[in-house]
């Protein structure tokens, strides 16, 4: 068998990340564990761990470590009972279980635990001080998540393990490796010393773990999303998992609706705990024009070395239209803190991006009043810092409205008029004398170029002629076939001629070989380089184990849960190094969709509930894929997705996202935004899901409209992977080439369903992204940059 080779500081960034993702939600004290505490692992997770969860976010099988290898390498575990757990688990291997992921019903979402007997724990106990309990759930695209046992609750065999350990063990510490969130009903039951949340901890969780729990990386994780007391108490939780998903919480959504409601949660937005404290002061909050800065010192108090992170909210007035309490508005985290030790940092934000959007008009304006600007550890204990002052309203953009409904719906609506007294607060003054107001409704016709002259794409890559000169050379077969993308299976079924590029899957556009146009390879996807072929029946074992040697790091939301914009970045310069070994061009992710409802299945492979902190960790990635250390760029891409309102996996490529314009442009277009606003992401692709009705991929006033226009985005948009609806309707709707597609571009071009204007309009936004970037021709990789 081949022997594995990982790129080394990938492997050691994997287990930062999971060590520093983990967000501590409880502590009586027992953690950290003293150096030679002795320590007995409960709960068959410790062995079959979850590294990360199912669907286009895993990856290829290779074996990565579980919980109890890596604490028992780096700490001191209790032998009689790993054996035991080790022994029962290898004969009783769920088959799906470390191996890829995307046989898509082909594993469980819990497992049965190992049965102890009383006299075991009792022993256990009496040779330990501390009890580490692992409980985990799996999760995969395609499917949300059932609020039953073995899915959102724990089974009975996992309460029956947690009442023998706390029956014996003093000292308990739970350790979850779940997607999301859990129902965490049970705790009141059973004494739990400590709880830390390690979501999916990719390649080394047991060595990522031990540094937690000894404390040599304590854990600075905060939730990037709210954690309700049971699934029900979620506003979205009605009629989620159903094919027409209506958006009646409104912008009432994760915390704006818990803080707005003032509604008790588990753990609130932004929640974490340290094994220190830290002291917080604001020393100054100023406004250049409508860019706010508040400086804040942080002093670590206690006796542990630790990073903060400081939250910067929004809280907005009420005028005609109606404000959630608050929102995030900025954040930064100190570096590693020791004791006593103190650091400086600065939180800006433009108030521009925290505009309403008024349907009635058709405008993004700041209403007039004061905007509250508040400093916190988490959404819920937050304090004025200052106000900012907006003497009259100001309309900052004028658009079209695009997402009208066909049925009238109710939204959430917050009745209380409460004002909060700012008497006391420093006062800043918006300046908009020198903004200039945008307006968006006239949309320019799609026309195509005339013919100039004969072109080849080293014509393009020369500055000879643009990508417009080069598509008007195109015949309608030729555009055609790089209108329609692949993947290794289709081509081969349909004969389609193209070299084999690299080993696996490697989906891929067309090269026109007659005009020197080449083809890009990209795969997915959000923590790590998944290097394999979708297997159907899957692969025999001894294959599967030669595995590739991508690095899998922790799951997105682990990844946000960091708030550590360089940590991501340097993770995206890591997986390219993934990226450049397989030889591939792109990286199909990261996704912004937000969690709107904790069951989502595809919640772990998406950052947060929070627009802002969703985008500000996607730029991150983006940034890290697209450029080299030295800030050049590196001719790979990343492709942002889905675009939008994707937040279900019930029905995930019919389903319907029933949603008012409002809620659509202020949340769930929002994060894109915000992406598209911070950095250029050289490809974007299209949701399957419909919005009011109409099919993301075929939704022009997404597309052309919101995305090309308003946002000004000039690369390379792709559907997702066989949307239900047309060619013809996705590329004059704003796609520029259908993944993997039906082959129907031809026969549309014939009989006039996709116009040649169009088509080549397309075709130009993908010559266009392959003159950016690396591609290959006739076999060969090319680095050319135009
Ligand atoms: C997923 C995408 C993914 C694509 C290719 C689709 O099913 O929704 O996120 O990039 O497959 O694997």
């Amino acid at each position: 068998m081949e022997k594995l080779k990982f790129n080394k500081s990938g492997l050691a960034l994997s287990r930062r990340i999971a060590a520093e993702a983990s967000v501590l939600l409880k502590n009586d004290g027992v953690l950290p564990l003293k150096k030679n505490s002795k320590i007995a692992l409960f709960g068959r997770n410790q062995c079959d761990t979850y590294k990360g969860g199912g669907g286009a976010a895993d990856l290829w099988a290779v074996k990565c470590q579980p919980y109890c290898d890596g604490l028992e390498k780096l700490g001191n575990v209790y032998k009689p009972l790993l054996k035991k757990y080790r022994d029962t688990c290898a004969a009783n291997r769920d088959p799906s279980l470390g191996k890829f992921h995307h046989a898509w019903n082909y594993h469980k979402y819990s497992l049965p635990e190992v049965r102890l007997c009383d006299s075991e724990v009792e022993l256990a106990a009496s040779k330990c001080d501390t009890a580490v309990i692992f409980i985990g759930r799996f999760s995969i695209e395609g499917r949300d998540i059932a609020n039953v046992q073995g899915e959102y609750k724990i089974t009975d065999q996992e309460e029956i393990m947690l009442s023998q350990v706390t029956k014996y063990f003093k000292k308990t510490v739970l350790v979850l490796n779940i997607p999301t969130a859990l129902d965490l009903n049970f705790l009141d039951k059973y004494n739990i010393g400590a709880i830390i949340h390690n979501f999916y901890p990719g390649h080394l969780a047991g060595f990522a773990m031990a540094d937690v729990l000894y404390g040599r990386v304590p854990p600075c994780g905060r939730l990037p999303f709210s954690w309700a007391k049971c699934a029900d108490d979620y506003p979205t939780n009605e009629g989620f998992s159903t094919d027409k998903i209506v958006y009646s919480e409104g912008l009432y959504m994760g915390y704006r609706y818990f803080d707005t409601f003032e509604k008790e949660v588990a753990f609130p937005f932004g929640f974490g705990l340290s094994y220190t404290n830290f002291k917080t002061e604001t020393f100054s909050c100023n406004i250049d024009k409508t860019i706010v800065t508040i400086k804040v010192g942080v002093t670590n108090i206690g006796d542990f070395k630790g990073r903060e992170v400081i939250q910067c909210y929004l809280s907005s007035p009420d005028g005609k239209l109606q404000k959630p309490y608050q929102a995030l508005c900025g954040f930064e985290k100190t570096d590693w803190l020791k004791p006593q030790q103190s650091q400086e940092l600065s939180v800006s934000f433009d108030l521009l991006d925290f505009t309403s959007f008024d349907q009635e008009t058709a405008s993004y304006v700041l209403e007039k009043g004061e905007y509250i600007v508040r400093i916190g550890k988490n959404s819920k204990s937050t304090t004025p810092v200052c106000a900012v002052c907006v003497g009259e309203d100001f309309v900052s953009k004028k658009v079209l409205n695009r997402f009208a409904l066909s049925e009238s719906i109710t939204e959430l609506s917050n009745t209380a008029t409460d004002k909060e007294n700012t008497d006391n607060l420093p006062k800043l003054t918006a300046d908009f004398t020198e903004i200039e107001i945008l307006d968006f409704t006239n949309p320019p016709l799609i026309k195509a170029k005339q013919k100039t002259g004969d072109y080849t794409f080293q014509d393009v890559l020369d500055g000879k002629c643009s990508p417009e000169e080069l598509a008007a050379c195109l015949s309608d077969e030729q555009l055609a076939q790089i209108l329609t993308g692949d993947g290794f299976e289709k081509q081969r079924t349909l004969g389609l001629s193209l070299e084999p590029l690299v080993e696996g899957e490697g989906t891929h556009t067309h090269q026109v070989t007659e005009l020197g146009i080449p083809s890009s390879v990209m795969q997915d996807g959000p923590n790590g380089v998944r290097a394999t072929t979708f297997a159907n029946p899957p692969l025999p074992p001894d294959y599967e184990l030669s595995g590739r040697d991508c690095v899998y790091y922790p799951s997105v939301i682990a990844q946000a849960s960091t708030w550590d914009r360089k940590l991501i970045e340097q993770m995206g310069r890591e997986i390219s190094v993934d990226l450049d070994k397989i030889g591939y061009n792109g990286l199909c992710a990261p996704g912004v969709n937000l969690h709107r409802n904790i069951r989502c299945g595809r919640n772990f492979e998406y950052f947060s509930e929070d627009p802002l902190l969703a985008a500000e960790l996607a730029v991150s990635l983006i940034n890290g894929v697209q450029k080299n250390a030295d800030g050049s760029p590196s001719n790979r891409y990343a492709v942002l997705k889905h675009l939008a309102c994707n937040n279900s996996e019930y029905m995930r490529v019919t389903g319907d996202s029933v949603l008012s314009e409002r809620t659509a442009r202020e949340l769930y277009l929002r994060v894109f935004e915000y992406v598209l606003s911070r950095t250029n992401p050289l490809s974007i692709m299209a949701a399957y899901n419909k919005i009011n009705g109409v099919y993301s991929a075929a939704n022009s006033d997404l597309l052309d409209g919101v995305c090309r226009y308003e946002w000004g985005y000039t690369g390379w948009i792709m559907t997702d992977w066989d949307v239900r609806v047309s060619e013809a309707e996705c590329l004059s709707a704003g796609c520029d080439t259908c993944m993997p597609g039906h082959y129907k571009t031809f026969e549309e071009l014939q009989n006039g369903g996709l116009t040649r204007d169009v088509a080549e309009h397309r075709a130009a936004n993908l010559i266009a992204h392959l003159a950016k970037t690396k591609h290959y021709f006739n076999g060969e990789l090319k680095n050319t940059t135009a």
